[in-house]
Protein backbone atom coordinates (compact mmCIF):
# COMPACT_ATOMS: atom_id res chain seq x y z
CA UNK A 1 0.00 0.00 0.00
CA UNK A 2 1.55 3.52 -1.13
CA UNK A 3 0.21 5.63 1.27
CA UNK A 4 -1.96 3.93 4.06
CA UNK A 5 -4.91 6.33 5.27
CA UNK A 6 -7.74 5.84 2.45
CA UNK A 7 -9.70 8.20 1.37
CA UNK A 8 -12.48 6.31 -0.92
CA UNK A 9 -13.88 2.99 0.00
CA UNK A 10 -12.56 0.11 2.16
CA UNK A 11 -9.65 -1.57 1.77
CA UNK A 12 -9.03 -4.29 4.55
CA UNK A 13 -8.94 -4.09 8.88
CA UNK A 14 -4.97 -2.77 8.60
CA UNK A 15 -6.05 0.18 7.24
CA UNK A 16 -9.25 0.73 9.22
CA UNK A 17 -9.18 2.45 12.57
CA UNK A 18 -10.53 1.69 15.51
CA UNK A 19 -14.60 1.06 15.78
CA UNK A 20 -14.30 -2.38 17.74
CA UNK A 21 -17.16 -1.70 19.96
CA UNK A 22 -19.49 -0.47 16.92
CA UNK A 23 -17.98 -3.66 14.45
CA UNK A 24 -19.04 -5.85 17.27
CA UNK A 25 -22.01 -4.53 18.22
CA UNK A 26 -23.96 -4.21 14.31
CA UNK A 27 -22.07 -7.99 13.29
CA UNK A 28 -23.98 -8.62 16.58
CA UNK A 29 -27.50 -7.13 15.70
CA UNK A 30 -27.22 -8.49 12.04
CA UNK A 31 -26.02 -11.99 12.73
CA UNK A 32 -29.40 -12.24 15.56
CA UNK A 33 -31.70 -11.29 12.87
CA UNK A 34 -32.12 -7.72 13.75
CA UNK A 35 -32.69 -4.64 11.54
CA UNK A 36 -30.39 -1.68 12.49
CA UNK A 37 -30.23 2.15 11.17
CA UNK A 38 -26.93 3.39 11.07
CA UNK A 39 -26.83 7.46 11.42
CA UNK A 40 -24.38 10.18 11.60
CA UNK A 41 -23.08 13.14 9.56
CA UNK A 42 -21.54 12.16 6.46
CA UNK A 43 -18.19 11.35 6.05
CA UNK A 44 -17.91 9.63 9.57
CA UNK A 45 -17.49 6.30 8.76
CA UNK A 46 -20.72 4.59 8.13
CA UNK A 47 -19.84 2.86 4.58
CA UNK A 48 -16.52 1.63 5.92
CA UNK A 49 -17.91 0.17 8.91
CA UNK A 50 -20.35 -1.65 6.97
CA UNK A 51 -17.97 -2.90 4.70
CA UNK A 52 -15.63 -3.86 7.56
CA UNK A 53 -18.66 -5.66 9.00
CA UNK A 54 -19.18 -7.69 5.95
CA UNK A 55 -15.58 -8.91 6.11
CA UNK A 56 -15.43 -10.27 9.58
CA UNK A 57 -15.56 -14.24 9.68
CA UNK A 58 -19.33 -14.41 11.65
CA UNK A 59 -20.64 -12.52 8.36
CA UNK A 60 -18.52 -13.32 5.29
CA UNK A 61 -18.67 -16.95 5.77
CA UNK A 62 -22.19 -17.30 6.61
CA UNK A 63 -24.19 -14.63 4.93
CA UNK A 64 -24.46 -13.14 1.06
CA UNK A 65 -24.41 -9.20 1.68
CA UNK A 66 -25.07 -6.86 -0.29
CA UNK A 67 -24.29 -2.76 -0.27
CA UNK A 68 -26.75 -0.41 -2.94
CA UNK A 69 -26.01 3.15 -2.81
CA UNK A 70 -29.29 4.79 -3.31
CA UNK A 71 -27.83 8.45 -3.25
CA UNK A 72 -29.34 10.64 -5.74
CA UNK A 73 -31.90 8.62 -6.75
CA UNK A 74 -35.47 9.99 -7.20
CA UNK A 75 -37.85 7.37 -7.34
CA UNK A 76 -38.58 3.85 -7.13
CA UNK A 77 -37.24 3.08 -10.45
CA UNK A 78 -33.65 4.51 -9.73
CA UNK A 79 -34.31 2.58 -6.60
CA UNK A 80 -35.07 -0.57 -7.94
CA UNK A 81 -32.67 -0.52 -10.80
CA UNK A 82 -29.43 0.78 -8.15
CA UNK A 83 -30.86 -2.54 -6.07
CA UNK A 84 -30.76 -5.00 -9.17
CA UNK A 85 -27.51 -3.69 -10.43
CA UNK A 86 -25.60 -3.75 -6.69
CA UNK A 87 -26.96 -7.26 -6.20
CA UNK A 88 -25.81 -8.52 -9.89
CA UNK A 89 -22.42 -6.95 -9.36
CA UNK A 90 -21.77 -8.80 -5.88
CA UNK A 91 -23.66 -12.13 -7.79
CA UNK A 92 -20.96 -11.59 -10.28
CA UNK A 93 -17.89 -12.14 -7.86
CA UNK A 94 -19.22 -15.70 -7.13
CA UNK A 95 -19.54 -16.75 -10.83
CA UNK A 96 -22.03 -17.68 -13.32
CA UNK A 97 -24.41 -20.23 -11.19
CA UNK A 98 -25.09 -17.34 -8.87
CA UNK A 99 -26.57 -15.00 -11.58
CA UNK A 100 -28.88 -18.04 -12.97
CA UNK A 101 -30.59 -18.47 -9.74
CA UNK A 102 -30.94 -14.85 -9.54
CA UNK A 103 -32.05 -14.45 -12.38
CA UNK A 104 -34.33 -17.90 -12.17
CA UNK A 105 -36.44 -15.68 -9.88
CA UNK A 106 -36.06 -11.77 -11.22
CA UNK A 107 -37.44 -13.24 -14.61
CA UNK A 108 -37.89 -9.48 -15.85
CA UNK A 109 -33.98 -8.52 -15.61
CA UNK A 110 -33.93 -11.35 -17.77
CA UNK A 111 -33.44 -9.65 -20.87
CA UNK A 112 -30.83 -7.35 -19.83
CA UNK A 113 -28.07 -9.85 -18.58
CA UNK A 114 -26.06 -11.51 -20.83
CA UNK A 115 -22.82 -13.70 -20.64
CA UNK A 116 -19.49 -13.72 -22.65
CA UNK A 117 -17.90 -16.99 -23.83
CA UNK A 118 -16.07 -17.15 -20.08
CA UNK A 119 -19.51 -16.74 -18.19
CA UNK A 120 -18.70 -13.04 -16.70
CA UNK A 121 -22.18 -11.24 -16.76
CA UNK A 122 -22.99 -8.12 -18.06
CA UNK A 123 -25.55 -5.50 -16.98
CA UNK A 124 -27.15 -3.93 -19.69
CA UNK A 125 -29.90 -2.25 -19.01
CA UNK A 126 -30.76 1.37 -18.41
CA UNK A 127 -33.15 3.03 -15.87
CA UNK A 128 -35.24 3.39 -18.29
CA UNK A 129 -35.73 -0.52 -18.89
CA UNK A 130 -36.80 -1.20 -15.22
CA UNK A 131 -40.48 -1.07 -16.88
CA UNK A 132 -42.30 -2.14 -13.80
CA UNK A 133 -40.43 -1.15 -10.76
CA UNK A 134 -43.14 -2.66 -8.31
CA UNK A 135 -42.87 -5.95 -10.45
CA UNK A 136 -38.86 -6.17 -10.52
CA UNK A 137 -39.11 -5.25 -6.12
CA UNK A 138 -41.19 -8.02 -5.72
CA UNK A 139 -38.88 -10.51 -7.73
CA UNK A 140 -35.99 -8.94 -6.22
CA UNK A 141 -37.30 -9.65 -3.02
CA UNK A 142 -38.83 -13.66 -3.80
CA UNK A 143 -35.01 -13.72 -4.62
CA UNK A 144 -33.22 -12.31 -1.25
CA UNK A 145 -35.99 -15.22 0.41
CA UNK A 146 -35.28 -18.10 -1.60
CA UNK A 147 -31.43 -17.56 -1.19
CA UNK A 148 -29.53 -20.26 -0.06
CA UNK A 149 -27.66 -18.30 2.68
CA UNK A 150 -29.22 -15.81 5.01
CA UNK A 151 -29.26 -12.69 3.26
CA UNK A 152 -27.96 -8.62 4.91
CA UNK A 153 -28.71 -5.97 2.56
CA UNK A 154 -27.72 -2.53 3.43
CA UNK A 155 -29.13 0.39 1.68
CA UNK A 156 -26.73 3.65 2.06
CA UNK A 157 -28.24 7.11 1.62
CA UNK A 158 -31.45 5.90 2.98
CA UNK A 159 -32.76 8.86 3.51
CA UNK A 160 -33.21 9.62 -0.08
CA UNK A 161 -36.52 7.61 -0.64
CA UNK A 162 -38.23 10.59 1.75
CA UNK A 163 -37.61 12.22 -1.22
CA UNK A 164 -38.94 10.03 -4.07
CA UNK A 165 -41.66 10.84 -6.49
CA UNK A 166 -43.60 8.17 -5.29
CA UNK A 167 -45.41 8.60 -1.71
CA UNK A 168 -45.69 5.44 -0.58
CA UNK A 169 -42.17 3.51 -1.28
CA UNK A 170 -41.47 3.44 2.45
CA UNK A 171 -44.41 1.73 3.46
CA UNK A 172 -44.20 -0.74 0.24
CA UNK A 173 -40.95 -1.23 1.52
CA UNK A 174 -41.35 -2.12 4.78
CA UNK A 175 -44.08 -4.73 3.77
CA UNK A 176 -41.54 -6.55 1.79
CA UNK A 177 -38.91 -6.31 4.66
CA UNK A 178 -40.97 -7.40 6.90
CA UNK A 179 -42.01 -10.26 5.20
CA UNK A 180 -38.78 -11.24 3.73
CA UNK A 181 -37.55 -13.73 6.70
CA UNK A 182 -33.88 -14.58 4.78
CA UNK A 183 -32.95 -10.94 5.09
CA UNK A 184 -31.52 -8.59 7.83
CA UNK A 185 -31.26 -4.96 6.35
CA UNK A 186 -29.07 -2.03 7.49
CA UNK A 187 -30.20 1.30 6.83
CA UNK A 188 -27.33 4.03 6.60
CA UNK A 189 -28.27 7.79 6.56
CA UNK A 190 -26.32 10.50 6.90
CA UNK A 191 -29.27 13.21 7.27
CA UNK A 192 -30.14 12.81 11.29
CA UNK A 193 -33.22 14.70 11.65
CA UNK A 194 -34.75 12.47 8.53
CA UNK A 195 -33.31 9.29 9.39
CA UNK A 196 -34.56 9.57 12.81
CA UNK A 197 -38.39 11.43 12.36
CA UNK A 198 -38.18 7.27 9.71
CA UNK A 199 -37.39 5.47 12.29
CA UNK A 200 -38.57 7.20 15.68
CA UNK A 201 -42.06 8.61 14.62
CA UNK A 202 -45.06 6.20 15.39
CA UNK A 203 -46.72 7.71 11.92
CA UNK A 204 -44.12 7.03 9.42
CA UNK A 205 -43.69 2.71 8.42
CA UNK A 206 -40.54 1.50 9.96
CA UNK A 207 -41.35 3.38 13.35
CA UNK A 208 -39.88 0.77 16.19
CA UNK A 209 -39.08 -1.91 13.42
CA UNK A 210 -35.03 -1.38 13.59
CA UNK A 211 -32.69 -1.06 15.82
CA UNK A 212 -30.82 2.47 15.95
CA UNK A 213 -27.49 2.91 15.67
CA UNK A 214 -25.84 6.56 16.05
CA UNK A 215 -21.86 6.29 15.38
CA UNK A 216 -20.07 8.78 16.70
CA UNK A 217 -16.17 9.76 16.04
CA UNK A 218 -13.40 7.69 16.68
CA UNK A 219 -11.74 8.28 19.95
CA UNK A 220 -9.13 10.42 19.90
CA UNK A 221 -6.47 8.05 21.58
CA UNK A 222 -7.29 5.38 18.78
CA UNK A 223 -6.48 7.66 16.10
CA UNK A 224 -3.53 8.94 17.31
CA UNK A 225 -2.41 4.83 17.53
CA UNK A 226 -3.35 4.03 14.01
CA UNK A 227 -1.49 7.29 12.77
CA UNK A 228 1.39 6.85 14.95
CA UNK A 229 1.45 3.30 13.80
CA UNK A 230 1.41 4.04 9.80
CA UNK A 231 3.87 6.57 9.92
CA UNK A 232 6.13 4.06 11.63
CA UNK A 233 5.46 1.15 9.41
CA UNK A 234 6.54 3.80 6.49
CA UNK A 235 10.11 4.64 8.20
CA UNK A 236 8.09 8.02 8.92
CA UNK A 237 7.28 10.08 11.90
CA UNK A 238 4.45 12.03 13.20
CA UNK A 239 4.57 14.29 16.24
CA UNK A 240 2.82 14.02 19.05
CA UNK A 241 -0.05 16.22 19.22
CA UNK A 242 -0.39 16.46 15.45
CA UNK A 243 -3.55 14.06 15.06
CA UNK A 244 -5.16 15.81 17.99
CA UNK A 245 -5.07 19.28 16.65
CA UNK A 246 -6.91 17.70 13.51
CA UNK A 247 -9.04 15.85 15.28
CA UNK A 248 -10.11 18.92 17.22
CA UNK A 249 -10.71 21.25 14.08
CA UNK A 250 -12.24 18.66 12.27
CA UNK A 251 -14.62 17.51 14.84
CA UNK A 252 -13.16 14.06 14.61
CA UNK A 253 -14.43 13.71 11.63
CA UNK A 254 -12.77 10.08 9.51
CA UNK A 255 -12.52 11.37 6.56
CA UNK A 256 -11.09 14.87 7.61
CA UNK A 257 -8.48 12.62 9.30
CA UNK A 258 -7.50 10.68 6.40
CA UNK A 259 -7.46 13.14 3.86
CA UNK A 260 -5.09 15.02 6.24
CA UNK A 261 -3.30 12.00 7.27
CA UNK A 262 -2.99 11.18 3.17
CA UNK A 263 -1.50 14.48 3.00
CA UNK A 264 1.39 14.88 5.87
CA UNK A 265 2.02 11.23 4.89
CA UNK A 266 2.76 12.26 1.72
CA UNK A 267 4.71 15.04 1.76
CA UNK A 268 7.09 14.63 4.88
CA UNK A 269 9.18 12.02 6.65
CA UNK A 270 8.43 14.09 9.83
CA UNK A 271 5.20 15.28 9.97
CA UNK A 272 4.87 18.18 12.68
CA UNK A 273 1.92 19.71 14.21
CA UNK A 274 3.06 23.10 12.31
CA UNK A 275 2.13 21.57 8.86
CA UNK A 276 -1.00 20.67 9.64
CA UNK A 277 -2.37 24.16 8.69
CA UNK A 278 -0.14 24.31 5.34
CA UNK A 279 -1.79 20.56 4.76
CA UNK A 280 -4.72 22.46 5.05
CA UNK A 281 -4.57 24.81 2.94
CA UNK A 282 -2.99 22.98 -0.07
CA UNK A 283 -5.73 20.22 -0.20
CA UNK A 284 -8.40 23.42 0.06
CA UNK A 285 -6.53 24.69 -2.94
CA UNK A 286 -6.79 21.59 -4.64
CA UNK A 287 -10.39 21.92 -4.43
CA UNK A 288 -10.67 25.67 -5.91
CA UNK A 289 -12.14 24.87 -8.64
CA UNK A 290 -15.03 22.96 -7.59
CA UNK A 291 -15.11 25.55 -5.02
CA UNK A 292 -15.47 28.40 -7.44
CA UNK A 293 -17.91 26.51 -9.59
CA UNK A 294 -20.06 26.04 -6.72
CA UNK A 295 -19.86 30.05 -6.24
CA UNK A 296 -20.78 30.95 -9.57
CA UNK A 297 -23.83 29.21 -9.46
CA UNK A 298 -25.10 30.66 -6.28
CA UNK A 299 -27.13 34.15 -6.35
CA UNK A 300 -25.31 36.96 -4.97
CA UNK A 301 -26.80 37.02 -1.86
CA UNK A 302 -26.67 33.38 -1.55
CA UNK A 303 -22.32 34.02 -2.14
CA UNK A 304 -22.16 36.73 0.40
CA UNK A 305 -23.89 34.70 3.08
CA UNK A 306 -21.89 32.09 2.45
CA UNK A 307 -18.79 33.74 2.65
CA UNK A 308 -20.09 35.50 5.83
CA UNK A 309 -20.93 32.35 7.71
CA UNK A 310 -17.26 30.83 6.61
CA UNK A 311 -15.23 34.08 7.70
CA UNK A 312 -17.59 33.45 10.97
CA UNK A 313 -16.72 30.06 11.34
CA UNK A 314 -19.77 29.13 13.39
CA UNK A 315 -22.27 31.71 12.49
CA UNK A 316 -25.65 32.05 15.18
CA UNK A 317 -27.97 34.67 14.52
CA UNK A 318 -27.62 35.40 11.39
CA UNK A 319 -30.79 37.27 10.92
CA UNK A 320 -29.66 39.33 13.65
CA UNK A 321 -28.69 42.97 13.01
CA UNK A 322 -24.67 43.04 14.22
CA UNK A 323 -24.26 39.80 11.40
CA UNK A 324 -25.99 41.51 9.16
CA UNK A 325 -24.09 44.70 9.36
CA UNK A 326 -20.90 43.13 9.81
CA UNK A 327 -21.14 41.53 6.55
CA UNK A 328 -22.88 44.00 4.86
CA UNK A 329 -25.74 41.38 4.12
CA UNK A 330 -29.03 43.14 2.36
CA UNK A 331 -31.56 42.21 5.22
CA UNK A 332 -32.54 40.11 7.71
CA UNK A 333 -35.24 38.34 4.95
CA UNK A 334 -32.81 37.96 2.24
CA UNK A 335 -30.73 36.03 4.93
CA UNK A 336 -33.03 33.79 6.08
CA UNK A 337 -34.20 33.35 2.46
CA UNK A 338 -30.84 32.79 1.46
CA UNK A 339 -29.42 30.56 4.15
CA UNK A 340 -32.88 27.77 3.34
CA UNK A 341 -31.19 27.78 -0.26
CA UNK A 342 -27.94 27.13 0.92
CA UNK A 343 -28.82 24.44 3.38
CA UNK A 344 -31.18 22.61 0.64
CA UNK A 345 -28.08 22.60 -1.39
CA UNK A 346 -26.23 21.19 1.23
CA UNK A 347 -23.98 24.32 1.21
CA UNK A 348 -24.40 25.17 4.81
CA UNK A 349 -25.37 22.57 7.72
CA UNK A 350 -27.82 24.47 10.32
CA UNK A 351 -27.80 22.65 14.00
CA UNK A 352 -29.39 24.35 16.78
CA UNK A 353 -29.29 27.69 15.37
CA UNK A 354 -25.58 27.01 14.60
CA UNK A 355 -24.58 27.66 10.59
CA UNK A 356 -21.32 26.18 9.61
CA UNK A 357 -19.86 25.86 5.92
CA UNK A 358 -20.70 21.79 5.25
CA UNK A 359 -17.09 21.26 3.39
CA UNK A 360 -14.85 21.90 5.97
CA UNK A 361 -12.15 22.08 3.32
CA UNK A 362 -14.18 24.76 1.70
CA UNK A 363 -14.64 26.73 4.89
CA UNK A 364 -10.79 27.32 4.97
CA UNK A 365 -10.64 28.32 1.70
CA UNK A 366 -13.56 30.56 1.69
CA UNK A 367 -11.82 32.27 4.72
CA UNK A 368 -8.31 32.57 3.00
CA UNK A 369 -10.06 34.07 0.06
CA UNK A 370 -12.11 36.34 1.42
CA UNK A 371 -10.37 37.65 4.51
N1 LIG B 1 -12.44 3.40 10.84
C1 LIG B 1 -11.87 3.98 9.76
N2 LIG B 1 -10.52 4.01 9.63
C2 LIG B 1 -9.96 4.59 8.56
N3 LIG B 1 -10.64 5.19 7.57
C3 LIG B 1 -11.97 5.18 7.65
C4 LIG B 1 -12.67 4.59 8.74
N4 LIG B 1 -14.00 4.75 8.54
C5 LIG B 1 -14.12 5.43 7.38
N5 LIG B 1 -12.92 5.69 6.84
C6 LIG B 1 -12.65 6.48 5.65
O1 LIG B 1 -13.23 7.75 5.90
C7 LIG B 1 -13.95 8.19 4.75
C8 LIG B 1 -15.40 8.43 5.08
O2 LIG B 1 -16.00 7.21 5.47
P1 LIG B 1 -17.39 6.71 4.92
O3 LIG B 1 -17.56 5.34 5.47
O4 LIG B 1 -17.48 6.88 3.47
O5 LIG B 1 -18.36 7.74 5.66
P2 LIG B 1 -19.94 7.86 5.56
O6 LIG B 1 -20.46 6.65 4.89
O7 LIG B 1 -20.40 7.99 6.98
O8 LIG B 1 -20.21 9.13 4.79
C9 LIG B 1 -13.70 7.16 3.69
O9 LIG B 1 -12.63 7.63 2.92
C10 LIG B 1 -13.30 5.92 4.42
O10 LIG B 1 -12.36 5.21 3.64
MG1 LIG C 1 -21.44 6.55 3.11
Amino acid sequence: MENPFITYGYESADYFCDRKEETHQLVRLLTNGNHVALISPRRMGKTGLICHCFAQPQIHDNFYTFLIDIYATKNLQDFVFQMGRSIVARLKTKGQAAIDKFLQVVTSLRTGISFDGQGNASWNLGIGDINTPSFTLEEIFDYLQSADKKCIVAIDEFQSISAYAEANVEALLRTYIQSCRNAVFVFAGSQQSMMSEMFSSPARPFYQSVSLMFLKPVALVEYERFAERHFENGGKHIEKGTVELIYNQFDGITWYLQRILNHLYASTDMAKIDDVKNAIMQIARQNEDAYEDTIIQLTSRQRDLLIAVGREGCATKITGTQFVKRYHLESASSVQKAASMLVAKQILTHRNGVYEVYDKFMKEWLRYRYQ
